[in-house]
């Protein structure tokens, strides 16, 4: 019976499915990362299981290129200037390099800083404030935005059924050429949500491949990490995805009062969703504002400059203890979250 039992565990395991159950979710893909070009869809070991599980929104290749093709297309603008790839650049991990926050259409200034874009398919909620709650509904809020791309999803399709290739697009990845709503939004989602990044250094380290071995001052940077900051940044996904105050003095541009604005809740002013921190050296500047151009600010705030708020995070009752040393130590830990064979995927990158 005992010996069943872990033959079965030993097949689940050998299979790839996670324990308990061990029953095949057919909505994941859990193949390994595919080296063809195609896309595929697979948990990383030790992760957790993702949110979005593309279960009513099957990933194919011909929906995954459609949506890369729509997130790069600057025609989903009012004046065919501005693409999503404008404000989230691949070499930046999907965020916009040099800008404190977004800028738009007729170089129009946004509110806040353009996050960086990966492991969407484990994010339980979008934006700074958590004000989208599923990859599916998000794309409406920049293509409608009057400062982002300013154009009604109405007008979006028009364009969109005015070019043949969409429409060969669309059969390919939908069964028929029907342009609506819905199958602009499901393509972007299957886009988005296939980008996983997990292939930095500190990921080889976790993993004990070769290319991830940390030097001295990387080791003392992640066990100051661990102890400082990874209550929040939480491993493996370098966030907790809670809204937190961490301290900020209020933002004086906007009044951004963050997670607040969309509970109502004066619990949750100053609020906002903590960003993990995987590609943190490639996403300059930091913070739901861009008020920091380097991490040396952002841990210099940590260390001497937390504000109490009513409701600053308990954890932040005090500046984080930290030297010299350990500023650089941190700092050297956290270069080594970049992933580059991320930010350099031909498979999502601008179509040619
Ligand atoms: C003008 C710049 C701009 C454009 C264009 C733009 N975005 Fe964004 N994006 C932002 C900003 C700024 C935020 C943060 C908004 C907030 O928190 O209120 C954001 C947030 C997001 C998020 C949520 C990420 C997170 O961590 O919560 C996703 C997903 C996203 N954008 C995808 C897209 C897609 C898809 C398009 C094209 C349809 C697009 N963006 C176009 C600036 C832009
Ligand atoms: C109590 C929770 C908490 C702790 C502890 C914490 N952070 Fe944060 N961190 C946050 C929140 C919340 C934000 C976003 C705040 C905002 O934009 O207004 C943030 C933002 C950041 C950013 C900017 C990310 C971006 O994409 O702009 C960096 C970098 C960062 N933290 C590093 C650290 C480091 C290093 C430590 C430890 C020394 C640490 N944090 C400790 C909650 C925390």
């Amino acid at each position: 019976m005992k010996k069943t039992l872990i033959v079965a565990i030993l097949i689940c395991l050998a299979a790839g499915l996670s324990l308990p159950g061990c029953k095949p979710d057919p909505s994941i893909n859990i193949a390994p990362p595919d080296t063809s070009g195609n896309i595929s869809f697979a948990v990383p070991a030790g992760w957790p299981q993702p949110v979005y599980t593309f279960e009513n929104n099957q990933l194919t290749q011909n929906g995954f290129v459609l949506g890369r093709k729509l997130f790069y297309d600057p025609r989903l603008s009012r004046d065919n200037t501005i693409s999503c790839g404008t404000c989230h650049q691949q070499f930046a991990a999907f965020s916009h390099l040099d800008h404190a926050v977004s800028h738009g259409i007729n170089n129009l200034l946004g509110k806040r800083n353009a996050p960086a874009l990966f492991n969407m398919a484990w994010m339980p909620t979008f934006f700074w404030d958590g004000g989208v709650i599923n990859i599916e509904n998000q794309p409406i809020n920049p293509i409608q935005n009057p400062v982002e791309m300013d154009l009604p999803i109405a007008d979006v399709i028009t364009k969109l059924k005015g070019d043949d290739t969409y429409k060969t697009m669309f059969t390919s990845a939908f069964g028929s050429d029907t342009i609506n709503s819905q199958r602009i939004f499901r393509a972007l989602a299957q886009f988005m949500a296939a980008m996983v990044s997990n292939n930095s250094k500190y990921d080889k380290y976790v993993r004990g491949e070769s290319g991830g071995n940390f030097d001295e001052q990387e080791l003392r940077g992640l066990s100051l990490f661990r102890t400082k900051c990874a209550l929040c940044h939480t491993e493996p996904m370098f966030t907790d995805y809670k809204y937190r105050n961490d301290g900020l003095r209020a933002d004086s541009n906007t009044g951004d009062v963050g997670r607040m604005l969309i509970t109502g809740n004066v619990q949750d002013q100053f609020k906002f969703k903590v960003p993990s921190l995987r590609n943190i050296a490639l996403t300059a500047p930091y913070m739901h504002d861009g008020r920091f151009s380097t991490l040396d600010a952002v841990i210099e705030h940590y260390r001497s400059d937390i504000f109490q708020w009513r409701n600053t995070d308990p954890a932040l009752r005090f500046n984080i203890a930290l030297s010299d040393q350990d500023k650089a130590d941190i700092i050297s830990f956290l270069k080594t979250l970049s992933d580059e064979t991320f930010t350099h995927d031909p498979r999502f990158s601008e179509p040619r």
